[in-house]
């Protein structure tokens, strides 16, 4: 006989439980079709015995890391993130609560955001440094999938550790609107440097200027000469580079850079849907010009943590840092809203609410 469903309940502690499954590895743009919505079902008390923590999720973040996820295992393999299984699940970083626990370090009810399936519950075997429980709830649950998770430790440590930043610098941003450019830009403004941002849109550039205080900003797809657009932007040249779309934007960015700055390789997301990736042709001049250039992952930055904590909240609190978010509603909205990111459809930090219940 077929199970009744109630209100989600099909029987006992069973309840269903739909997925965002990769339906085959994907080359080129991802679509929405490349993600499935797909029923299943769990178990809502975790077996006796068992260190497993059930979770229901209650945001999820879209990340662009996430498309390399979706690529066929290949040499870059062991270098980037492991690639989803088609046919099931995908997985990256989320805010959820705690539906029951065999977990001494998580009771019922504890908030936290970590690495969980994209799906509406959880089950998670809790990895210090990959799940972090929620201590401050006077802020918004939602900023913990940006400014209070991953991306805001991203650009943390990205700006404060690998770009060694000075007052009076000039900074320039990339994807400067986004989840992670949005505080870098904040960061360096504290700090006293001059900051630039570029963007894909009039909104964004708006945002930029108006609402998080970038000295300026261009849309680099109006400009035909991107060389040009950074000179005019920073005519006396490019201290620190964030770096968060590779290609032509990094060749540009090198020509107008001043001798011994700094090029944090953020993340290149113009290249992350070509199978064959752009060449940078201006590569030369970082020997003249005496340019550091290092790429860093948030992932070895995850001890900070606290410290970022301690940083960021009072800021947050006192509204001096100002974070903008994208939400689409709905765990059916996710692979739209997963893959807008890489047409620069999201305004702010994408993320997806999958339920705002609580209780
Ligand atoms: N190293 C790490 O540990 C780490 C951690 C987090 C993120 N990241 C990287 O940081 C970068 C920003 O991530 P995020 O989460 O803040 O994303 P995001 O900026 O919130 O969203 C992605 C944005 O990238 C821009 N974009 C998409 N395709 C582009 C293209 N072909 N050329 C130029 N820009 C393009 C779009 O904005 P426009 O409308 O402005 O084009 C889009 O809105 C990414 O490269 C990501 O991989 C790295």
């Amino acid at each position: 006989m077929d199970a009744i469903v109630v209100g989600g309940v099909i029987g006992g502690n069973v309840v269903s439980n739909k997925q965002v499954v990769l339906r085959d590895y994907v080359t080129g743009f991802p679509n929405e079709s490349d993600l499935v919505i797909t029923p299943t079902t769990v178990n809502l008390k975790v077996p006796a015995g068992s260190s497993t923590v059930l979770v229901k999720n209650l945001y999820l973040s879209c990340d662009p890391y996430m498309r390399n996820r979706m690529r066929k295992p290949n040499s870059w393999s062991s270098a980037t993130a492991q690639s989803f299984i088609p046919g099931k699940a995908i997985s990256g970083f989320g805010v959820s609560k705690v539906i029951d626990s065999g977990n001494s370090d998580y009771r019922e009810g504890d908030l936290l955001w970590g690495a969980v399936g994209w799906e509406e519950y959880s089950v998670i075997t809790p990895i210090p440094n990959l799940h972090f429980k929620i201590h401050h709830t006077d802020v918004p649950l939602s900023y913990y999938t940006g400014v209070l998770g991953m991306p805001g430790m991203t650009a943390y440590a990205g700006f404060y550790e690998v770009c060694s930043p000075k007052k009076g610098e000039t900074v320039f941003v990339s994807a400067a609107s986004g989840a992670v450019g949005q505080l870098v830009g904040q960061f360096a403004k504290m700090m006293g440097c001059y900051v630039v941002g570029s963007a894909g849109s009039k909104e964004k550039v708006d945002l930029l200027k108006n609402k998080f205080g970038f000295d300026d900003a261009f849309n680099y797809k109006e400009e035909n000469n991107l060389i040009a657009a950074l000179k005019r932007c920073l005519p006396e040249g490019i201290d620190i580079y964030f770096e968060n779309v590779g290609g032509k934007m990094l060749d540009a960015v090198i020509v107008n850079m001043k001798p011994h700055g700094r090029i944090a390789a953020c993340g290149m997301i113009s290249q992350y849907n070509l199978e064959n990736q752009e060449g940078v042709y201006n590569l030369s001049l970082i020997t003249y010009k005496r340019i550091r250039i290092e790429g860093f992952t948030v992932f070895d930055y995850f001890e900070k943590y606290p410290e970022f904590l301690e940083f960021v909240v009072p800021y947050i609190r006192e509204g001096k840092l100002a974070y903008v978010e994208d939400v689409a509603e709905g765990l059916e909205s996710a692979p739209a809203a997963l893959v807008g990111l890489f047409h620069g459809k999201n305004v702010g930090k994408q993320l997806v609410a999958v339920s705002r219940d609580l209780e």
